[in-house]
């Protein structure tokens, strides 16, 4: 069955201790937050003091998608926090391989994301050095956004490539998802839908999650 990391994004920022209890009852798996440092994308999120105060509200893994200039600056204080997992761009870094091995010395799952414009390709030297691996179907920066199909084919050459190399490295897809892109993704291969608007705006979140995963 597919995971559902449950993007705050799009959430009630003015209530997120509630919005993140509200994902959790509805059944989520992971919660999915956003860090944006308005230089790599075009928005400014949250910090790790704010991750911090939102740890003691849920039992649901932090997975922080860091969408920064300089991810080897900010996965410590991300780690300290309480993020169960690291995911910083691809296009970021000289050296993925270096900051993953710092993530996993720190005891927390360590992961590659992919923006729509970069191949796949990109990716395939570190599989197996990671633990997921983030396709994007938005250009990061904001929730609402249009899914761009490009990504499907990425997530069945990722699902190709473990398989051959019988890699265990989960894929995971994040924007513009809801039940229909979501069956897309998960006839492709994918193991974890990033939902945000689709869930937060739903009339029923508890609905909405089980939608996603029919
Ligand atoms: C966009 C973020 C996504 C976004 C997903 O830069 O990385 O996680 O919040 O939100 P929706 O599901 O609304 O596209
Ligand atoms: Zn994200």
């Amino acid at each position: 069955m597919v995971k559902i990391a449950a993007s705050i994004l799009n959430a009630d920022f003015g209530n997120l201790g509630q919005e993140i209890k509200r994902a959790e009852e509805a059944g989520a798996q992971l919660l999915h937050l956003d860090i944006m440092d308005g230089h790599f994308v075009p928005n400014l999120t949250l910090g790790p003091q704010v991750v911090k105060s939102l740890r003691p509200h849920t039992r649901l893994p932090f997975e922080t998608h860091l969408m920064v200039t300089d991810p080897e600056k900010f996965s410590t204080p991300f780690i300290n926090a309480g993020s169960n997992l690291i995911l910083f761009h691809v296009e970021t870094v000289s050296r993925p391989e270096k900051l993953l091995k710092e993530i996993k010395i720190a005891g927390v799952r360590a992961g590659l994301v992919l923006n729509p414009p970069t191949p796949v390709e990109t990716l395939l030297p570190y599989l197996n050095a990671i633990d997921q691996v983030l396709v994007m179907s938005v250009n990061p920066g904001f929730g609402g956004q249009e899914f761009i199909t490009g990504a499907l084919d990425k997530i069945s050459v990722l699902d190709a490539e473990r398989r051959k190399k019988g890699l265990r490295f989960e894929i995971e897809v994040d924007g513009g998802v809801n039940p229909k892109t979501g069956a897309l993704c998960r006839k492709a291969g994918v193991d974890i839908l990033v939902v945000g608007t689709y869930l937060f705006q739903a009339k029923d979140i508890k609905e909405a999650v089980k939608s996603l995963q029919t």
